[in-house]
């Protein structure tokens, strides 16, 4: 660490910064007036007291007093001391301060992303001059105009077109000094297989460029003009891209999508365009991929409730079940908007128009309500169909963290299949037994390897890697997904909790490589460190409502039943001895 922060830096930073933006990661705000209200995530309150002033760039409690602005806030939220909380605010926003030097290593790791962001940015800046100027892109215009999007669009969007070529991008970024292996990386190009040279991968396609949450482009999707196959052409996995991470349309929407608390989950490109033109600006995509745990939790950073919005077809229907899956466990209320057979957003508006969409998005019906309706009307009538159908209800139940929720889908699933409730009941808590049972079992086979280790009297035994015991497990997802645990297991430290020297050293070196990490991007930080991913628990998927429900509690068992295994430990130790 070298010096203090310049004056001027911390002033033009708590200026700049995008207060509104910082607090909405951790606070559901609501516009009121020239204020956004929500409630006070530094003391337990049931009504909101808290308040944030975009204008002034402060915040303020009127419940418990705090307020102060973005550093302030930052301090308090993450536990961080001033210099730490600026170094964040510095490094988003860009402002370049005086910095610690980072290890050689972090360093290089650093440049590379940064070179790799720089690639990306001059491509989208190709692409984007030929769509506006370049006569070989008028038949991308026209196709756009066709479509209804004109210059204006094609300005917001930072829309583009790939020329019709081999090679175009390829020459450009030679022309620009890009190395290209950085470019083959990022695969907008390729390497050809018997001749020299590369290859575009985008070629004759309209470009989509796709942002990350600071805006940056990450990746790009490509649609051919009119028909064809492949219709869409999306950048590949690279350090700087994993598009079970990206949500297409979020960077621009996230503050809309606050303050309505509510985002549109569509499938396309065009339908997010589509919405936004209807004025409807608060809908993301996923690229060209199955929704995932980690976009469900991005979309509980900023919202309550996710309308779904697929296609009208038997895949879009399939999508949606399989994202009300993933996003029911996460407590992001989860409704349906149906619109009519064959029609996806995009379609349904040009036909329909804007007043008849926003009456389907007003009828959205609870997806799970959806899926009872969905069961019943697939399954052949008769008893055993008519069980079956319950039995699927039921299943999705469980995933529901709200008991009152399931009581009343409950009752309905009793009304529509005229079994008993009582009997539902006993049905449902079997399933939620068996759920637990089959974990229990996962248990007894992964400590099988312990049970003879126990004979042994070293203190500390050593587990062959990759055995984590279920609550080794379930305390490593916490370690990384909950930044107050994290703290808290650095201040106890970790042997109170974990119980092998094998955890212990993990979980030090996650606390470690997690310094400083913003909350939602711990497992963008995890994949820089393949070798470090490669020892924790597969699949790294983590729920926040089991923490949000049980979870101080369970932190505190976990660490009661370490102590007392510990106590007996030595207990047998001793005892050895004296004998
Ligand atoms: P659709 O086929 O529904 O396309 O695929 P679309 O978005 O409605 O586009 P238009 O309106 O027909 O032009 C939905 C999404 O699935 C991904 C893309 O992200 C697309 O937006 N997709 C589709 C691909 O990645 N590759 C494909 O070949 C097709
Ligand atoms: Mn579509």
């Amino acid at each position: 660490m070298t010096g203090s922060i310049p004056d001027d830096k911390i002033q033009l930073m708590r200026e700049g910064v995008d207060l509104l933006e910082l607090v909405s990661r951790y606070v559901q705000l609501k516009r009121s007036g020239a204020n956004h209200v929500g409630l006070c995530p530094f003391h337990s309150e049931k009504t909101p007291s808290f308040s944030v002033n975009p204008g002034r760039q402060i915040f303020k409690c009127f419940g418990c007093g705090v307020g102060g602005d973005a550093f302030e806030f930052l301090m308090r939220i993450e536990g961080l001391s001033f210099p730490d909380a600026a170094r964040r605010i510095a490094g988003e926003m860009g402002v370049d301060i005086e910095e610690r030097r980072l290890t050689p290593a972090e360093e290089q790791r650093r440049q590379e992303l940064e070179r790799l962001q720089r690639v990306n940015a001059i491509a989208a800046e190709f692409f984007h001059r030929q769509l506006l100027d370049d006569p070989q892109a008028e038949g991308c215009r026209q196709y756009l105009n066709r479509r209804g999007y004109g210059r204006t669009s094609a300005t917001e969007y930072q829309l583009g077109y790939a020329p019709d070529r081999w090679d175009g991008l390829t020459q450009h970024l030679q022309q620009q000094g890009v190395d290209l292996a950085e470019a083959r990386t990022l695969g907008l190009i390729r390497q050809r297989e018997k001749s020299r040279g590369d290859y575009d991968l985008f070629r004759g396609r309209l470009i989509f460029p796709i942002h990350d949450l600071s805006g940056r482009i990450v990746a790009f999707g490509g649609r051919i003009l009119g028909e064809g196959q492949p219709k869409y052409i999306n950048s590949p996995e690279s350090p700087i891209y994993h598009k079970g991470q990206v949500l297409f349309g979020l960077y621009a929407a996230r503050q809309i999508i606050r303050q309505m608390a509510e985002v549109i989950l569509v499938e396309g490109y065009f339908d997010q365009l589509a919405l936004n033109r209807a004025g409807v600006g608060y809908a993301v995509a996923t690229c060209g991929t199955a929704l995932t745990v980690e976009h469900a939790q991005l979309l509980k950073r900023y919202a309550k409730r996710v309308l779904l919005l697929f296609d009208s077809d038997a895949a879009g229907r399939s999508a949606t079940f399989k994202s009300m899956e993933l996003l029911l466990p996460t407590g992001l209320e989860t409704a349906v908007v149906e619109l009519d057979a064959g029609d996806d957003p995009d379609s349904f508006l040009q036909q329909q128009g804007k007043e008849a969409f926003v009456a389907r998005l007003k009828a959205a019906r609870p997806a799970i309500e959806l899926f009872m309706q969905d069961r019943l009307a697939a399954m052949p009538s008769g008893a055993a169909g008519v069980s079956r159908a319950a039995q699927q209800v039921l299943e999705m139940l469980i995933l529901l963290p709200n008991p009152l929720e399931v009581d009343l889908s409950l009752k309905e699933l009793a009304r529509r299949t005229e079994i008993d409730i009582d009997l539902l009941r006993q049905q449902l808590e079997q399933i939620r037994g068996q759920q637990q049972q089959r974990s229990v079992r996962r248990q007894v086979v992964a400590k099988k390897p312990v049970a003879e280790a126990d004979s042994s009297s070293a203190p500390h035994r050593n587990r062959p890697q990759n055995q984590l015991t279920p609550a080794d497990t379930k305390l490593l997802k916490l370690l990384i997904f909950e930044a107050d645990v994290r703290q808290q297991m650095e201040d106890q430290g970790v042997e109170s909790f974990f119980y092998d020297t094998a955890s212990c050293q993990l979980a030090n070196e996650l606390i470690r490589q997690l310094q400083g990490v913003v909350s939602g991007q711990e497992l963008t930080r995890l994949q820089q460190q393949p070798a470090l991913l490669e020892r924790l628990p597969q699949p790294l998927v983590y729920d926040p409502a089991e923490y949000a429900g049980a979870g101080r509690q369970m932190l505190v068992s976990y660490q009661q039943k370490t102590a007392d295994r510990r106590r007996r430990q030595q207990l047998k130790g001793h005892q050895e001895r004296e004998f």
